[in-house]
């Protein structure tokens, strides 16, 4: 199979009907906090355990078509020594890879952040590629301020996204670019909504300007909320307003849009993917689910750290999967 055709497929397996992707791929540092929230340590051990808990959960293939891990997990085993992208395959779970190395201040720019990783990315990918991944996260992060995010942040930001989505797609990989608006802070949703649009619209002018190939992408955004101090909107609200925001900037030709949850509760984010899937209008791509913390957390606070726990910790993983299921087929009732 030729670059495009190996794309494709890929594609195809990660759109397929009622399931989204589980977002595993936590740095060192993530894990290490998220892990401490429930009291349990980061050891290479205890990651391994977790990581494959998730990958090996009975029947989570119907729900989960692909996990984005970090990359010390594509080398770890399960308990019964099958490697952990093998066991996902198992299940026809595609293994995916975060290759992004976190970010830097952006010099010039009003303490905004810019993401690094493009050195040796092609020479990276060929690893992980050898390693069972066939397709890829990158994540670019937006603060909210009175004066930010800048023109410059925003095409600093766009243009690496381009370029290692292009790289990416150099391979036959297929790139997920996430350009993530923060909730951090107190602005209203239509603060939110104007800095998404701006973000799209930046990062869609890039994405062109490099031939990326629009087929074989993966959009994983924000959706369009308040700032996290103020009250909740319904999931109506936020449907619609990010919506608006999506349909201004979203070439109809990217098949696929999977959300972050973003510091959302489980339910919030299921509610708010279940408005958006029921909301009436034009929706020519897949609406689905990218989730890390808001399919995790009941996961860790059910394993607390406890082998023991390992069925009931599967089992929470497998609710909030079918839940989320269920919400990209706009069939969930709260
Ligand atoms: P959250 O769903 O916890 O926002 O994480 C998504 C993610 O992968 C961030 O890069």
């Amino acid at each position: 199979m030729d670059t495009h055709g190996q794309m494709q497929r890929t594609v195809e397996r990660l759109t397929s009907s009622g399931r989204g992707i589980l977002a595993a791929d936590e740095s060192y540092p993530t894990i290490t906090r998220r892990l401490s929230d429930h009291g349990i340590e980061s050891t290479e051990e205890n990651r391994r355990f977790y990581r494959a808990l998730l990958a090996t959960t009975p029947g989570i293939g119907e729900y989960v078509s692909g996990i984005i891990f970090f990359e010390e997990t594509l080398g770890q085993k399960t308990d019964d020594g099958t490697l952990i992208p093998e066991a996902c395959e198992q299940q026809d779970i595609v293994p995916g890879i975060k290759v992004d190395k976190g970010l830097v201040d952006l010099p010039g720019s009003d303490g905004e952040k810019v993401t690094q990783g493009l050195d040796n990315l092609g020479d990276r990918l060929d690893g992980y590629r050898a390693q069972g991944a066939l397709f890829t996260k990158w994540r670019n992060v937006y603060a909210i301020s009175e004066g930010t995010p800048g023109i410059q942040a925003l095409e600093a930001n766009a243009e690496v996204l381009a370029r290692y989505a292009a790289i990416v797609q150099s391979r036959g990989m297929v790139p997920i670019v996430e350009p993530e608006v923060l909730m951090d802070g107190s602005h209203d949703m239509a603060r939110c909504a104007e800095v998404t649009e701006a973000a799209q619209t930046t990062l869609f002018a890039a994405l062109r300007r490099h031939n990326v190939r629009l087929e074989a992408v993966i959009l994983k955004p924000n959706m369009v909320l308040p700032g996290k101090d103020l009250p909740r909107p319904t999931p109506e609200e936020c449907a619609e307003e990010t919506l608006k925001v999506l349909r201004r900037t979203v070439p109809a030709a990217v098949p696929s849009i999977n959300f972050l949850s973003g510091g959302q509760t489980a339910e919030e984010a299921t509610a708010n993917l279940n408005a958006m899937n029921q909301l009436d209008g034009p929706k020519p791509w897949v609406l689905s689910f990218s989730y890390s913390r808001a399919l995790q957390n009941p996961v860790q606070a059910a394993w607390n750290g406890n082998a023991a726990n390992r069925e009931a910790a599967q089992q929470a993983f497998l609710k909030r999967a079918r839940l989320n299921s269920l919400a990209r087929k706009g069939e969930y009732a709260a």
